[in-house]
């Protein structure tokens, strides 16, 4: 299989923590793959390792052993790792967090253009981009208000903005809709579909909510550090 366009592929993926006696292997060879546009479910019990998988994926922490490739390029690779770790983070993963964590004192527009600006783009350009991505998250009408002012639902589609706006080949989301309630949650995982189609993104969503698993065509099952993939049922939502 070619390499290019590949969104998330993890081969053999170890993660040990600690030494001897008290070492813990969280992860053992792991192996997955998520395709440019796809949106797939990790669900485990507490304990399993869905995050140590999603802080190697995010390249907060690296793995001990096994290989690892988003959008194309080597990251880990038994022991070697891409020498830039916060360059990556910020080219190539997009965050998605249970809490939106948008900044206080920034307007919406603000919020989701700051990782732009910060990966030097213009910042005409990146409050274009940024007012682009609300109106597909359709919140444009809140280009101008403080965070504050926005509902949850509203934050976290603003949240998601700001985890697009660099293009990244993967969104790594992190229980992003237990705060909503169930018409909102569809909504959220409705808008992360749409997103992976426009711009093939690959989507990992850890989640427990019961509301949301239903709708993942894949699913990756954690249990002690291994991973199953099953068929979803892959409901359609029609709320958009
Ligand atoms: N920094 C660490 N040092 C040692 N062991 C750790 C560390 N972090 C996690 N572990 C262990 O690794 C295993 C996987 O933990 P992890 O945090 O990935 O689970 P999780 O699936 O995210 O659980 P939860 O649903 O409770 O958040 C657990 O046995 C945990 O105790
Ligand atoms: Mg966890």
């Amino acid at each position: 299989m070619t390499e290019a366009g590949v969104g998330i592929r993890i081969e053999g993926l170890s993660k040990r923590y600690g030494q001897g006696d008290t070492a813990v292997l969280a992860l053992k060879e792991v192996n997955m793959q998520v395709a440019p546009g796809e949106v797939v479910g990790l669900i485990g019990p507490s304990g399993s390792g869905k995050s140590t998988l999603l802080k190697c994926l995010g390249a907060v922490t690296h793995p001990s052993a096994g290989r690892m490739l988003l959008g194309g390029q080597t990251i880990y690779h038994d022991g070697w790792k891409v020498r830039d770790l916060r360059a990556l983070r910020r080219d190539k993963i997009g965050f998605v967090f249970q809490a939106p964590y948008l900044i206080p004192f920034l307007n919406v527009t603000d919020n989701v253009a700051l990782p732009a600006m910060l990966a030097a783009l213009p910042d005409a350009q990146a409050r274009a981009r940024a007012l682009e991505l609300l109106a597909a998250l359709d919140v444009q009408h809140r280009a101008g208000a403080m965070p504050a002012q926005l509902s949850g639902g509203e934050q976290q589609r603003v949240a998601i903005a700001r985890g697009l706006i660099n293009r990244p080949p993967v969104i790594l989301a992190d229980e992003p809709t237990a705060p909503l309630d169930s018409t909102r949650a569809l909504a959220v995982i409705s808008i992360l579909n749409s997103m992976a189609r426009q711009y093939q993104t690959a989507i990992i969503v850890v989640t427990h909510d019961e509301k949301i698993i239903p709708t993942f065509r894949r699913i990756y099952h954690i249990r002690d550090g291994v991973t199953h993939e099953e068929a979803g049922e892959g409901r359609e939502m029609n709320l958009r």
